[in-house]
């Protein structure tokens, strides 16, 4: 029996934590911080993610046998490597493998050199370059900040007056602090997108089933970008035919492009994929679990998590056959009123029982505290409602019909989550 220790205090966490809590060989699962929901499924331990040598501490104080680290900015900072050297058992990329998400730039010339399809795109250090570039090339043109921007690094400009303010906002204001010092101008794709989750490490990859995000805040992918407002699972959009070739383009080419390099990644590797006409092409690089993608995923799959997580901290990932479930999975995300912008917090959830009544209804905790024995709002994000069903449209309609039994003040969502 093994003790283990999330990393994390979204919904992808909470989801995490719920799949590790059903494992046969987990005692007993804590999680730093968690949420208000993760304290049903594990502890609670009141140790900020981004404080590393606190989480250290606690790992060898409490014998955790495996650490899973769910965001990508403890990894950027090195998460990995200090708990390895501390003899810690962990999930999660180190440092080095890190900046491939965590460096657009990197990323891309990492694509470059193992021929991996993705949109071509220049690199800029200096404004006045970037703003000369800019004048003259085709629109629409996709700005992005080279650095981790919180999912808001990027901008499609339709006109060169667009992409200016993006370029001058990046590089001269630094809205995005250092993450904007440099600048990515990248030809934009069109096409349908699809989230793939890789589990990588030294004896290949195990991939997981596709999934789709919808990122845009209103119906129709209308209004800003934000973390994502929903996900399905399968994406509906990748036939076996389309599978071989991300698994040949992409996932075969990042593996031997590792070992060609001799960069150890031992962790998740998630695409983003955009699949254009000439197929798919990698829009970004994650090395980490999506949010929302995990909380659809995981209720999809058959097997123990520990085990394949455990698997990839020895090099054995790519003999795991794990079983998924055949039946769809959907996740739609009950926000708070203003998000992604500033949102007020602190109201009382209520229904949420009656939402889980369901044995195919399975609710994830992301921006909730529990307050006097009461469960609140606090964040953007507030649940992530999922269930599963023999088909996408009756997951849908299951997840709809328990997000439906969910209120607090200034509740928001889409309603087209999984509809084509
Ligand atoms: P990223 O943070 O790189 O995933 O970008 C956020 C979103 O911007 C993606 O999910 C896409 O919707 C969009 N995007 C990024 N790069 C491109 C591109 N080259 N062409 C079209 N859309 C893009
Ligand atoms: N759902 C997109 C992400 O986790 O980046």
């Amino acid at each position: 029996m093994m003790n283990v220790l999330v990393i994390g205090s979204g919904g992808r966490e909470h989801a995490l934590a719920w799949k590790l809590a059903a494992s046969p060989r987990v005692e007993r699962v804590f999680i730093a911080p968690g949420n208000g929901g993760t304290s049903l499924v594990g502890e609670n331990v009141p140790i900020p993610a981004t404080d590393i040598p606190a989480l250290a501490r606690f790992a060898r104080e409490q014998k955790i046998g495996l650490t899973v680290v769910g965001p990508d900015d403890c990894l950027a900072a090195g998460l990995a490597d200090f708990f390895l050297d501390d003899g810690l058992p962990v999930f999660g990329v180190s440092r080095a493998a890190a900046q491939l998400e965590a460096s657009k730039s990197f990323a891309k010339d990492f694509m470059r050199r193992h021929n991996i399809p993705t949109a071509n795109a220049r690199v800029f250090e200096d404004c006045a370059n970037a703003l000369a570039w800019s004048q003259a090339a085709s629109y629409p043109l996709v700005v992005k900040a080279d650095g981790l921007a919180l999912g808001k690094g990027v901008v499609i400009a339709q006109t060169p007056e667009e992409a200016g303010t993006a370029i001058r906002r990046c590089m001269e204001e630094r809205a995005f602090g250092e993450a904007g010092a440099r600048i990515l101008l990248e030809e934009h794709l069109t096409g349908r997108e699809c989230s793939i989750h890789a589990i990588v490490d030294g004896s290949g990859y195990l991939a997981f089933p596709d999934a789709r995000d919808h990122k845009r805040a209103l119906e129709g992918d209308q209004g800003p970008n934000t973390g994502g407002m929903g996900t399905n699972s399968p994406s509906g959009f990748v036939d076996e035919a389309l599978w071989e070739r991300i698994r040949a383009e992409i996932l075969d080419r990042f593996v031997t492009g590792l070992r060609a390099e001799g960069l150890v990644f031992r962790g998740l590797l998630f695409p983003g994929l955009m699949l254009t006409t000439d197929g798919p092409k990698v829009l970004e690089f994650n090395c980490r679990f999506g949010d929302p993608e995990t909380q659809s995923l995981m209720r999809r799959l058959d097997s123990d998590l520990l085990e394949l997580l455990e698997a990839a901290t020895q090099d054995r990932v790519a003999t795991q056959t794990p079983k998924w479930s055949a039946d769809a999975a959907c996740c739609v995300i009950l926000a708070s009123k203003g998000y992604p912008g500033p949102c007020q917090t602190g109201f009382a959830i209520s229904g949420l029982e009656r939402a889980s009544a369901s044995p195919t209804a399975q609710i994830f905790h992301a921006g909730t505290k529990t307050a006097h024995g009461e469960t609140v709002t606090a964040g953007g994000r507030v649940l992530g409602v999922t269930a599963t069903g023999a088909s996408l449209e009756e997951a849908r309609a299951r997840a709809y019909a328990a997000a439906g039994q969910i209120r607090f003040d200034g509740k928001q969502f889409r309603s087209d989550i999984g509809a084509s």
